[in-house]
């Protein structure tokens, strides 16, 4: 079995062991990281025990991951809980343990982005699915966690990123003709950039399509991003000419897929990750937004659209579940706010979900291997 298999085996194992009721996964809830699996099956993670757990869960963790067939040797690296360490946001810290997975020195990336180590697309099939607050909120949860974290908009037809932010202003832009240089604005620990910046709006966005893939080149290769941990890109919708040759231009890491529970039904979906499986880009998982509707006044859950399309879907193609979204009033409001749900209301229910679904993301951006 390959190293990539076998680490996609060890996540799934480590994923349905649960700790205290009600509570989520152990790869959602952060507490397993920096995941490496190596050749012959040796495996090796931290795991970082909370105050509430029993002490026997991380010998049930080790155990559940022996037992997955192809691993050789476990390795467990216990991390006790801090005084007062709530698993919510923390203030930036030293807690960069992002790096790569089966190889031991980091390669420099070659080509453009070279000081950022891992980037990550999130795309979908079609408008309006809530691409753009996940990779808002999964920068956000990384920026918390003490990562340099970048964040690229690369939707130039409707780019919103920077008033997600509450980023009003303008790029500065120095140097002469031909040699300009653009500062990345920071907000919210996130380094952000928008390809809107640059765009004439009043442009047709039919004539603009080829165009972008170039624009973006020249567009990242201009910013001064600086050394960073990772990238996120918020793509445009859709899965045509324009956004295959925008991920051909990004060297990435991995995508992630959203979707509606409505949309799990369409094809676009799955033209999405056919579109990435067919530049060899990683799909790192399938999330599923807006599923189901809290209600503010009982706090029962309402499937309006279905319950479990987003993991029959990825289940079908064989790609990972991330975790699902629930519909929440906090997320429109944190948009208006210009603050990520996970700053604005990190207890809500949308806040708790996208947090969880952050360190699944990393646990599995950790394991992708380095490239050369
Ligand atoms: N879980 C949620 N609960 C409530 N509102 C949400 C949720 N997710 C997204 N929204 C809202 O839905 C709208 C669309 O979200 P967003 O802009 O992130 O989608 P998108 O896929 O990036 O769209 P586009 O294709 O236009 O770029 C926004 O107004 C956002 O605030
Ligand atoms: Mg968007």
């Amino acid at each position: 079995m390959d190293v990539e298999a076998l680490t996609e085996s060890v996540i799934t194992a480590l994923s349905r062991i649960s700790g205290e009721a009600g509570d989520v996964d152990l790869v959602g809830s952060g507490r397993v990281q920096g995941l490496e699996v190596k050749e012959g099956g040796r495996v090796r993670f931290s795991f970082h025990l909370r105050a509430e757990d029993p002490g026997t869960l991380v010998k049930f963790a080790r155990q559940v991951v022996e037992e997955v067939s192809g691993v050789s040797e476990v390795k467990v690296d216990v991390q006790l809980p801090r005084l007062g360490g709530a698993d919510g946001p923390r203030p930036a810290g030293n807690d960069r343990t992002l790096k790569p997975g089966s190889v031991p020195a980091p390669t420099p990336r070659p080509g453009l982005l070279a000081e950022v180590e891992r980037v990550v697309a999130v795309s979908s099939g079609k408008g309006g699915v809530g691409k753009s607050m996940v990779a808002a909120n999964l920068a956000a949860v990384l920026a918390s966690q003490g990562l340099r974290v970048g964040l690229i908009d690369a939707d130039i037809y409707g780019p919103n990123i920077p008033l997600m932010f509450g980023e009003t202003r303008r790029p500065r832009v120095s140097g002469g003709k031909g040699h300009e240089r653009i500062e990345a604005l920071e907000a919210h620990g996130v380094r952000l950039m928008s390809l809107g910046f640059l765009l004439d709006r009043e442009q047709p966005a039919i004539m603009r399509g080829p165009l972008i893939a170039g624009i973006l080149k020249q567009f990242i290769e201009q910013v001064e991003w600086g050394a960073l941990d990772v990238m996120v890109v918020d793509m445009p919708p859709g899965t045509g000419d324009a956004q295959l040759s925008l991920v051909q231009t990004i060297d990435l890491d991995g995508a992630v897929m959203v979707t509606t529970p409505q949309d799990v039904a369409t094809g676009d979906v799955r033209r999405g990750i056919k579109m990435f499986e067919k530049v060899n880009t990683k799909v790192l998982g399938v999330v599923e937004n807006m599923a189901g509707w809290l209600c503010p006044h009982c706090g029962e859950q309402a499937d309006v659209f279905g319950h479990g399309g987003g993991e029959r879907l990825a289940a079908e193609m064989e790609v990972p579940f991330l975790g699902r979204v629930p519909l929440d009033a906090a997320v429109a409001v944190a948009g208006d706010e210009g603050r990520p749900t996970v700053l604005a209301d990190p207890e809500g229910p949308a806040g708790r979900a996208l947090f969880a679904l952050a360190r699944g993301l990393r646990t599995r951006l950790e394991a992708v291997p380095a490239r050369s």
